[in-house]
């Protein structure tokens, strides 16, 4: 699929932007600052429903309005799909589809983006939140179900312990625990719904990063990625995972009571990601960690082209080639030499190796500039 046109009103440092696109590469270059990122951050928007910086929608609408428009035309197989997202600071947002109400679930199972971000190096070097978010997004996108089990085990999660300290400070005479019943019952089916399409998602995955890895470094460091979860099992065992995360969730109640929170389940886990057996994060070198990063998203967008229904994702660029060397640059240039639609952004034109720099647009101050007024770039 490919993003045929985007039109932005009051988004970030935007008031009012349409830009046509081609397929293959175009790469928006302008200085620091000017809304290359704000531009593709949009697409994004539609296809993953929040931004890849920062999770409230309220900060994209622009300063001083009170309402905020994305308007993508997405082509895919000569049909195209007008997807609109409205951003309202005080009334709930609306989303549509080809004229017609819609919810961001609706635009994700539509759309299919792959991000490359300087963020990603946190997935490899962060908190495990960052690498359950990372494979519950992939997740998300192969399994729709999923993402209703993944904000309802949240709720119930939430309801969980605020009844746990509610029982805490009501002392131990107190407690009546059968409404936790209730809830450990709730958090054990969605938990394993969400730790089994975790697992699938890993398998999926995993031959491609080996592959992509081995192709970006230029050497087998023989990259690992599994789920460990909070819950001790061994992997060997995965498939009674329900009920040993009951058994342990009950086993453990009085810990949780005392702590005022839930110590098990999916919000606990962790991805562990290796080299040649070490950890990745505390490990790996500067270039290592890049390699990984990028082979976790080829490998994504591998999974999408085949798993999806919607033909090549389009894949976006956030000023990635100014983290890489010439040697990486080069290799991920040719990685995506098929894809049907590539946006880049970059500070620096020259960091964009050459045969990617096929359509050129030049960002400057929440506008876009006619190319011969590109100085310096
Ligand atoms: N809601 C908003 N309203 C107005 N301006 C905003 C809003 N959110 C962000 N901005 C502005 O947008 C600009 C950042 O844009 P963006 O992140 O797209 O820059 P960039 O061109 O990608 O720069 P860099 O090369 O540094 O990555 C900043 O000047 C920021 O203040
Ligand atoms: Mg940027």
């Amino acid at each position: 699929m490919f993003l045929q046109r985007l039109g932005l009103r009051d988004y970030r440092n935007y008031r009012e932007v349409d830009v046509t696109l081609e397929r293959g590469v175009t790469v928006f270059v302008g200085r620091n600052g000017q809304g290359k990122t704000n531009l593709v951050e949009a697409l994004y928007l539609l296809a993953a429903g929040r931004s890849h910086r920062i999770n409230s929608t309220a900060s994209l609408i622009r300063k001083d309005a009170d309402t905020g428009v994305v308007r993508a035309t997405i082509v895919e197989h000569d049909r195209a799909l007008l997807c609109e997202w409205e951003l309202n600071r005080s009334t709930p947002d609306r989303i549509q589809m080809s004229g017609n109400p819609g919810k961001a679930a609706d635009l994700a199972r539509a759309l299919s983006v792959v991000m490359f971000a300087p963020e990603d190096i946190s997935v490899v070097r962060g908190d495990p939140a960052l690498r359950r978010t990372h494979v519950d997004d992939i997740s998300g996108w192969l399994f729709p179900r999923i993402r209703g089990s993944l904000a309802d085990y949240e709720r119930t999660l939430k309801q969980r312990n605020s009844l746990l300290k509610s029982l805490r400070s009501h002392g131990r005479a107190a407690r009546d625990t059968s409404t936790l019943d209730v809830w450990d019952d709730k958090l054990v089916a969605l938990g394993s719904d969400i730790f089994a399409a975790r697992l699938a998602t890993l398998a999926l995955l995993k031959p491609h990063v080996s592959e992509r890895y081995r192709s970006i470094a230029g050497a087998d460091h023989q990259p690992q990625l599994s789920l460990t979860p909070s819950v001790d099992i061994a992997p060997e065992n995965f498939a009674d995972y329900p009920t040993a995360f009951a058994e342990q969730l009950s086993a453990t109640r009085l810990l949780d009571i005392e702590r005022g929170q839930t110590g098990l389940g999916p919000h606990r886990d962790d991805v562990a990601l290796s080299l040649n057996d070490l950890p990745a994060k505390g490990f790996a070198s500067h270039g290592e960690t890049w390699s990984l990063v990028l082979a976790l998203r080829l490998a994504e967008l591998d999974v999408k082209r085949r798993e999806g229904p919607t033909g090549d994702p389009i894949v976006i660029l956030d000023d990635v080639f100014a983290e890489l060397d010439a040697g990486r640059r080069e290799l991920l240039s040719q990685s995506l030499d098929d894809v049907e639609q590539v946006l880049i952004t970059a500070a620096v034109h020259d960091d964009v190796p050459a045969p990617m720099s096929a359509h050129l647009i030049i960002i400057s101050d929440g506008a876009i500039m006619p190319p011969n007024e590109s100085t310096n770039l």
